[in-house]
């Protein structure tokens, strides 16, 4: 593969195989977890952010910080309430005893009451109004942890819901990447890509741009590098030496490809 493909290849926008980067927003979101945790009785958690921002690589990482507890993550909400509570009875070992939705939930409760089982629903935006009423009893039992990841735009309306607004909620948010931030995360991937002298031309200044360009979300500037370095590719294979550098010129390329500038 070619050198700049290969860059490209770290900047692809996917959730695993990775190499992860830990900014504030995502340290503060991890205190906050573990002392509500170690603190408060099992209850719905939220984490919302922008699309982009990270929440599902946050999701991902759960079990590497959440010791001591067992965690399940679910990376689409469209199941039927019947079949959450049949996966919940059955990843346990256990057989349903009865398959009323109502007989259900108490075996479940009763499986899961001394556990310490943290459930990840991703996407929580998207659940159906009798999944959201069934994790809601499923918490006031006391027996299983949740949080929900969902967009934050949404979120605003499904937070006001009955459901989450007659109790006492906690929001966690991930914030975007700082300008800081964004800098380190780029000269950590092309280090670690063994690409020095590609990491000296992504000066602060130049970053800066990408940063305003993509308002510090993480997939954008993601997607914005890894076009970038595709066209970079595109003009070494075609001799044309000047656009192998990452110049304004290329960003402003990059961008309106990406539909961040629209002309
Ligand atoms: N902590 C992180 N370290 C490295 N890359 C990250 C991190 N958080 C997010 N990303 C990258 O940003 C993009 C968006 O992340 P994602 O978790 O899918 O966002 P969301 O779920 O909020 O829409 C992905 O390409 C992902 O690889
Ligand atoms: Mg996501």
């Amino acid at each position: 593969m070619s050198r700049f493909k290969k860059i490209a290849q770290k900047f692809e926008d996917r959730v695993e195989n990775i190499d992860f980067f830990e900014t504030s927003a995502i340290a503060k979101i991890q205190n906050d977890l573990l002392k509500i945790v170690d603190e408060e009785t099992k209850q719905i958690l939220f984490l919302i952010g922008e699309p982009g921002s990270g929440k599902s690589v946050f999701l991902d990482r759960l079990p590497s910080f959440l010791q001591g507890y067992e965690t399940i993550k679910f990376d689409t909400p469209f199941f039927e309430p019947v079949d959450f509570i049949k996966t919940l009875i059955t990843r346990s070992g256990e057989k349903v005893e009865d398959f009323s939705l109502e007989s259900m939930i108490q075996q479940a409760i009763a499986i899961y009451k001394a556990s310490n089982l943290f459930i990840a629903i991703d996407e929580a935006q998207l659940l159906s109004k009798p999944m959201v009423e069934l994790i809601r009893i499923l918490a006031d039992s006391k027996a299983f942890w949740f949080l929900l990841a969902m967009h934050r735009h949404e979120s605003e309306a499904i937070l006001k819901e009955p459901q989450f607004a007659s109790r006492p909620h906690k929001v966690l948010d991930m914030g975007g990447l700082t300008l800081d931030e964004l800098f380190d995360f780029i000269q950590q991937e092309l280090r670690l890509a063994h690409e020095e002298s590609i990491a000296r031309d992504f000066t602060k200044k130049y970053v800066k741009s990408i940063h305003k360009l993509c308002k510090g979300n993480f997939r954008e500037s993601k997607k914005l590098l890894n076009k970038l370095f595709l066209l970079m590719d595109e003009a070494q294979k075609k001799g044309k030496k000047r656009w192998t550098k990452p110049s304004r010129c290329l960003l402003t390329m990059a961008a309106i490809d990406g539909g961040l500038i629209r002309v």
